[in-house]
């Protein structure tokens, strides 16, 4: 679906009152997705609150409740929602915001007289207080809590002047959370050669706030049993900083990132399969960080007998040919490992045998790329960092790894921090093709 039209059509909002309110419809959106956002909820929380009223506008057959917008304006908005491709978690939550009301209305005392006039006469179309057997069945539903966090902020929305994002910072967030959020001929691409650049999968206004996680991460000190820090740099050389590993869990802007539905939905979509993440790092390549040796991930992802993955790389900095982008190797799709060294990097007269393309990426690109993709990369020889974040996936039917994964790999090739002294480590598939020193 085109999300140009959707942005346009809320655009038009802004001529449009929001029945009964001080506020025009567009605004009403607006705020309510901005107190979402405040509150740190969810993308698709987000997105819900923004569009939870499309109903009144979305079908102009639609009975009308005497000036007060559309009747059954939670439904309407729902399948206008789905049929036009958004994912259906974020229409099961537009759909449910009326029942909150009606939940409300019966469970919360007080509550009806702190509705205001408009909301109170709606509520008679809409089917008054629940009944008791509605009430119950509500608590059960799924979406029950979300549900009334939104309608909390739909009430809040009606202020005459709020500090909240405008309508363009939404713009690749509705992207990312349609079914089909790339092309057919993108999806082709992957079919061919096994790997996908997207431009702009994250707006320069969300970078934000992920450059600004990721700088957090950077400056994390180096803890026992945590999130793992590794170092390259000959022993007595100074320390640089290379990668951090295992961190989903301690910055709640890499958790919707990773495992939020709208990347899990593409991941899926490339994976044909349902999705689960396998690792997660971040390769931070300070100035004068060391390149990655030509490779394929296939080789060194079979711990757990997985048989295919995909790796999903976002671009934190600007990955140029002068800081050490990206290199995939021209070649059609593969299915199996090329000839290899004894530490899995692939062999000079593989390596030889490819043309080499550098993916030149901007903050906020994807590159995602399937585990028989040869790739590699130069040193950065520029006085800026390119950090990316990496993140595998493998199909969900293989099963779920990762926490044994980090287990696994914090015995075998623990960071820095956890090393014992006088231990030989054997890194293994621990170590294929990066600086990591040991
Ligand atoms: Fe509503
Ligand atoms: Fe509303």
């Amino acid at each position: 679906m085109s999300t140009t039209t959707l942005l346009k059509s809320l655009e038009n909002l802004a001529e449009m009152g929001y029945v009964g309110e001080p506020v025009s419809q567009l605004e009403h959106g607006l705020q309510a997705a901005g107190l979402a956002i405040k509150a740190g909820a969810g993308e698709q929380m987000v997105l819900a609150a923004l569009l939870h009223d499309v109903g009144h506008w979305c079908n102009p057959k639609a009975l009308q409740m005497e000036g007060l917008g559309a009747r059954e304006h939670d439904r309407l908005g729902a399948e206008y929602l789905v049929s036009i491709g958004l994912l259906p978690e974020i229409a099961a939550l537009v759909g449910a915001h009326v029942d909150a009301k009606r939940y409300l209305a019966v469970t919360t005392a007080g509550y009806m007289t702190r509705l205001s006039v408009a909301s109170r006469k709606t509520l008679e179309y809409q089917g008054g207080p629940m009944s008791d057997r509605e009430v119950s069945g509500f608590k059960a539903s799924p979406v029950f809590r979300d549900a009334l966090r939104l309608r909390a902020w739909d009430e809040a929305a009606k202020e005459q002047k709020a500090d909240r994002p405008n309508l363009e910072f939404y713009r690749a967030m509705l992207t990312r959370h349609c079914r089909e959020p790339v092309s057919d001929a993108q999806l082709d691409h992957w079919d061919r050669f096994g790997w996908l650049r997207i431009k702009s999968w994250y707006s320069e206004g969300e970078m934000v706030s992920i450059t600004s996680a990721t700088d957090d991460l950077q400056a994390r000190p180096e803890v026992p049993g945590k999130w793992m820090k590794y170092f390259e740099g000959a022993s007595g050389q100074p320390r640089t900083l290379c990668r951090i590993e295992n961190f989903l869990q301690y910055e709640p802007v890499y958790a919707e990132l990773l495992q939020g539905n709208a990347n899990l939905n593409l991941l899926s979509l490339l994976l044909k399969e349902r999705a689960v993440l396998f690792k997660e790092k971040v390769n931070f390549k300070l100035p004068r960080g060391q390149g990655f040796s030509a490779h394929q991930d296939a080789p060194a992802f079979t711990t757990f007998g997985q048989r295919f993955h995909v790796t999903m790389m976002l671009s934190i900095d600007h990955g140029t040919t002068d800081n050490g982008c990206l290199e995939i190797a021209k070649t059609s799709r593969l299915n199996e490992s090329l000839e290899m060294n004894e530490d899995l990097t692939l062999s000079d007269s593989a390596v030889a045998g490819f043309q080499w393309e550098p993916i030149e990426t901007a903050p906020g690109d994807l590159v995602l790329f399937d585990s028989y993709v040869p790739h590699r990369s130069a040193p950065n020889l520029s006085d800026v960092s390119r950090r990316a974040l990496y993140a595998t996936y493998n199909r969900a039917s293989e099963g779920d790894f990762r926490q044994r994964y980090f287990a696994k790999k914090r015995r075998a090739f623990p960071p820095d921090v956890e090393r014992e002294d006088g231990v030989a480590y054997d890194a293994g598939v621990f170590n294929v093709g990066n600086p990591v020193s040991l």
